[in-house]
């Protein structure tokens, strides 16, 4: 597959997703975990803008023996990303869509060398 250019490696962040464009596509890419993963900006569920929305780690919840919740707490080792237009969460990690893991974004290979970023296009 061709790689093309995303960006400068400077560019990326671990708090801020960039968006950038390849040959018509908008690609989300962020530093993760000391990795750096990109998506296709198009959620499986009905097309929203999905690496643009918040990011958070997942939600654990305790129960008591009633199911009654008791206290929840947040996972920072596992960060989603959270579709803006109807909430879906999908791994940052993987792209697993958290509902569903049969659903997943659209991952692209990235390289980084001489302080660029390219993409498998
Ligand atoms: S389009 Fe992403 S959750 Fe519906």
């Amino acid at each position: 597959m061709p790689e093309k250019l995303l960006c400068a490696s400077s560019d990326l962040s671990d708090t801020t997703v960039k968006i950038c464009e390849v040959d018509g596509v908008e690609i989300g890419i962020i530093r993760h975990n000391g990795d750096v993963v990109a998506y296709k900006n198009v959620c499986p569920h009905q097309g929203g803008p999905v690496c643009e929305g918040l990011r958070m780690p997942r939600v654990c919840v305790e129960f008591d023996d009633q199911q009654r919740a008791l206290q929840q707490n947040f996972d920072e080792s596992e960060m989603h990303f959270v579709c803006p237009w109807h909430g879906w969460e999908f791994k940052m990690e993987t792209g697993e869509a958290v509902g569903d893991p049969k659903i997943r974004l659209k991952r692209y290979k990235v390289t980084e060398r001489d302080g660029e970023v390219y993409v498998e296009i």
